[in-house]
């Protein structure tokens, strides 16, 4: 059995995202997948990314890190995604990726591929569960399978107990939160390796 293909599909803007993206890759890789992080392009004009420092020093320093594309989805097995929260939904940079997907998605390439995804807000209750919860009928439409964390592990718990996905609190991506995304991404490269076994 070949290792699973995982592709990271992260958007970050001031970098909670990223590290949780990396964190994800590191555990995939640990537990036998081939693994791609892959950042969502940024869609803002730069105009506006220039009224925020760390907006623009976030981006200028992952510039390094390719930009996902519709061939990336058909290569992956499983996407692992992580992006914050917008007002309780999805950020439009991450639905502008998405609606660059027909094409793959009209023969079949989105089909059978194993998704989880995590999520960051600012506030304990800022729309953590809403983002995730608005975002898997999207692979639904797919045909994916999703993989949720559920309480499949005790880090879940430790890291704020979110079964859907891991939910990051900028400045506060620690060890606990470290543990539940390691957890959340190898489950994610389990299933995935059982389904292509
Ligand atoms: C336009 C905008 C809308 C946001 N909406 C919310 C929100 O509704 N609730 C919340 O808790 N945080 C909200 N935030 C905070 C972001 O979720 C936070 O900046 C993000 O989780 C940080 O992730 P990042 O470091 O990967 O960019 C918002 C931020 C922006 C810029």
């Amino acid at each position: 059995m070949s290792a699973p293909k995982i592709a990271i599909v992260y958007y970050s803007t001031y970098g909670t995202n990223h590290a949780v993206a990396e964190e994800a890759a590191r555990a995939a890789r640990e537990a036998g997948a081939e693994v791609r992080v892959l950042r969502i392009p940024e869609t803002a004009p730069q105009s506006v990314v220039e009224t925020q420092d760390a907006w623009k020093a976030h981006l200028e320093a992952t510039s390094d890190v390719p930009n996902a594309t519709p061939d990336d989805m058909s290569w992956a097995d499983g996407y692992f995604f992580a992006f914050p929260t917008r007002f309780g939904s999805a950020p439009s940079q991450v639905r502008a990726f998405i609606d660059t997907l027909g094409g793959v998605w009209s023969q079949g390439g989105l089909a059978n591929k194993t998704v989880t995804a995590s999520t960051s807000a600012g506030n304990t209750h800022g729309g953590q569960e809403g983002t995730l919860l608005t975002f898997y009928p999207t692979v639904m439409h797919w045909g994916a399978i999703i993989v949720a964390p559920g309480f499949t592990d005790e880090s879940i718990g430790a890291a704020g107990g979110n079964p859907y996905g891991y939910s990051a609190t900028p400045g506060a991506f620690d060890e606990k939160g470290k543990a539940a995304v390691a957890h959340q991404a190898k489950r994610l490269v389990e299933v995935t390796a059982k389904l292509n076994g």
